[in-house]
């Protein structure tokens, strides 16, 4: 986060006054260097209006602050962090991305609707509950930065059954598909290399893009996928490093590429030789039907993740990659922590086999929950609406009227936490979008649903400022 852009989760959800909430959360992303020492905070009158609350709200929670010296204010120069402070050193952006959850947020009762975990009680199958031989190390008994090879191997036989010929040189363990995308947004967008990504997009690639220093080019997408014209226009006109899709359960809009879109821009991608990656991370997640990867030869990447289909706290995904690009990619593993975890990839390895059987689990469990949502959303919220999405956690709901920025910080107040539509566009485009979760269990559904249809009657009525109160969740 920087001055000018406050978050959703300034003001925390604890029960008191509105001013004190809005100190708390502040106070939170000082601590967590969100605002660095000497930093200028917006005035009373933006933060005001960016988090739709009143100036005398923001005026009482600068004063707090002022009092207890994490502030200071002079006329004419707004208020900063006390500059005295130099310890907290300077100020590091918050990421977007939602499901990165630090100590001390959300607060309690607040019910989740914002990130992408999917996990139950049957998130950790037998095979990993048995623990024996994992302490044991295994052979080479060192740093692998490209990783275990018996995981290499068995990722690479995956993408063969999937229709993508593979061997095990060409996949790179990484830590969750989020570092693939870090590893590749490197290497291809620093020094402002161009990289092209749907509008809208993943929250975590586009924080990767921004703290990789690439130049971002977002294109429209529609029912099919990223549309052609834009793409092959934007690859005649500008010197693109890079084409960062997600084919199969999109994230945030849920829906899949079809069959001749991924040709189409397959060979657009070729004929540029341009490299792309497919985004394979919420693909086992698709409601109907097998999936396949982009059908890219030279150029294709694909990043994947065990995250979906069993817990992302694992921490296990990869990326896939042409030969040529992997003692690049592995150099800059070594850099970022010269290699994932023993124990996590011995795990994944005994994973991967029932992989199969997970993803029907899962796509039963989501199904269920996806008409819950829906049932519960139509009824309680008629004027809302969405595409029901092909696969993954998400609705992607357009509101009638409004900002889905604003609606967000308000709905925190009644309890829920969403993700504003404009956190997934490098634009900050979709404003008037929520991306909403419907992974919890279905009473959860039942009460944020319920709180949302409050926060909307409010926001409605102009009763902007939300209620104060503690929330518990049954
Ligand atoms: C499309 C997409 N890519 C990557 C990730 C990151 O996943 P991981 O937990 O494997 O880092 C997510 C997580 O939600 C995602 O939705």
């Amino acid at each position: 986060m920087n001055a000018s852009t406050p978050s959703a989760g300034l003001i925390s959800g604890s029960p008191g006054p509105l001013y004190q909430r809005l100190a708390e959360g502040l106070r939170g992303a000082v601590r967590r260097g969100e605002f660095g020492a000497g930093s200028r905070l917006p005035s009373e009158r933006d933060l005001a209006r960016s988090l739709g609350i009143s100036r005398t709200t923001v005026i009482g929670a600068y004063r707090l602050l002022r009092e207890e010296g994490l502030l200071e204010s002079e006329r004419g120069s707004g208020t900063r962090v006390v500059a005295s402070g130099r310890w907290i050193g300077p100020a590091v952006p918050a990421a977007t991305m939602p499901s990165a959850k630090l100590t001390g947020e959300p607060a309690a009762g607040v019910v989740d609707l914002s990130g992408s975990v999917v996990v139950g009680p049957e998130a950790v199958p037998r095979p990993a509950a048995d623990t024996t031989g994992l302490h044991e190390p295994t052979a080479g008994f060192g740093y692998q930065p490209l990783g275990l090879p018996s995981l290499r191997a068995r990722i690479a036989a995956r993408h063969t059954r999937l229709g993508l010929p593979t061997t095990a040189d060409e996949v790179l363990v990484t830590n969750g598909a989020q570092q693939a995308i870090s590893l590749l947004f490197t290497l291809f967008g620093r020094n402002g290399g161009v990289i092209v990504t749907e509008n809208p997009s993943y929250v975590g690639a586009l924080d990767a893009a921004h703290a990789a220093g690439a130049r971002l080019l977002a294109l429209p997408t529609d029912a099919e996928g990223i549309k052609v014209r834009p793409l092959r226009e934007t690859l005649a006109r500008h010197p693109v490093s890079l084409l960062y899709v997600m084919t199969t359960c999109q994230n945030p809009t849920g829906t899949v590429m079809s069959t001749q879109r991924r040709t189409e821009i397959a060979r657009l991608a070729e004929r540029a030789g341009v490299p792309v990656v497919d985004d394979t991370t919420l693909a086992d997640l698709v409601f109907e039907g097998r999936w396949h990867p982009l059908p890219t030869a030279a150029t294709g990447i694909t990043v994947g993740s065990l995250s979906k289909l069993f817990w992302p706290g694992l921490r296990i995904g990869w990326l896939r990659a042409p030969g040529a690009l992997m003692t690049r990619l592995a150099r800059l593993k070594v850099v970022a922590d010269l290699g994932s975890s023993d124990v996590g990839q011995q795990l994944a390895s005994r994973l991967l086999p029932v992989s199969e059987d997970m993803a029907t689990a899962r796509r039963g469990q989501l199904t269920a929950r996806l008409d819950l949502m829906s049932e519960l959303l139509r009824s309680r919220l008629p004027t809302w609406s969405w595409t029901r999405p092909s696969g993954g956690p998400f609705l992607w709901v357009r509101l009638p009227h409004g900002d889905g920025e604003t609606f967000a910080q308000l709905a925190l107040g009644y309890g829920v936490q969403v993700l504003p539509g404009a956190r997934t566009s490098p634009d900050r485009g979709f404003a008037d979008h929520l991306r909403l979760s419907f992974v919890n269990e279905p009473e959860t559904l039942r009460i944020a649903v319920d709180r949302l249809g409050e926060a909307w009657a409010a926001c409605e009525s102009g009763h902007g400022s939300g209620p104060l109160r503690s929330f518990t969740v049954a």
